[in-house]
């Protein structure tokens, strides 16, 4: 099993949603490490529960980014992390830390990329107008919200639809996307060649 490191920032139900995954012994991944820049958010209790060592970073005590990147690569190193899973994780990360995790580093975000970058994501469809929103799992490039795509799931858009309706519908799509694009990726299914993923069918 693959050893994989979570960095989180808040609630953690992305993370939720790996452990889950996880608990199953043919899962191809373990979680080795639960990595928070925030104290005392909901997702360090939900590793607790889970029996998963956790380390607060709090990136407010570092004087650079880069700074606060070499210790989380540190701590991830010393756990013998292989793979680094970034679930609600709400910093941007520097160019050193990405290169060195390149292909063994995954984001989800709330959107259907390369729509709607970065924050605010539900209430931006709404305001587009679109009519299809949802998530994306990618692998992690030096670029925001950028990368090789490994999963996208869609929902509607409904008229009736506000900002937390909305997100709602995402995040449970969120929830079955992660932990399939972690499977892919702990299996060695997926092969980069420039921006996009090819996954091997393993049947
Ligand atoms: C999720 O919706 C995730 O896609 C999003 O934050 C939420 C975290 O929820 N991530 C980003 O916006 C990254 N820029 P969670 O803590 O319950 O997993």
């Amino acid at each position: 099993r693959k050893k994989v490191g979570v960095l989180v920032s808040g609630r953690g139900s992305n993370l939720q949603a790996l452990l889950d995954a996880c608990a199953d012994p043919a899962f191809p991944a373990e979680i080795a490490l639960v990595i928070s820049n925030i104290p005392g958010v909901y997702a360090l209790e939900r590793a607790e529960k889970a029996g998963v060592p956790t380390l607060v970073i709090p990136h407010k005590g570092f004087a650079t980014r880069e700074a606060f990147d070499a210790e989380m690569d540190s701590a991830l190193r010393a756990a013998g992390i292989e793979i680094v899973c970034l679930a609600g994780f709400m910093r941007l990360l520097s160019a050193g830390f990405v290169e060195s995790w390149r292909e063994r580093m995954i984001n989800i975000h709330p959107s259907l990329l390369p729509s709607f970058k970065g924050l605010h994501t539900h209430q931006r469809a709404i305001e587009a107008g679109v009519k299809l929103h949802g998530c994306t799992v990618h692998l992690v490039t030096p670029d925001l919200d950028d990368g090789p795509i490994l999963i996208q799931a869609a929902v509607p858009v409904l008229d009736s639809d506000t900002e937390d309706s909305l997100a709602a519908r995402v995040l449970e799509q969120e929830h079955q996307a992660y932990p399939a694009a972690l499977k892919l990726v702990a299996e060695g299914r997926v092969t980069v060649k420039g921006p996009r993923a090819f996954i091997r069918d393993d049947g």
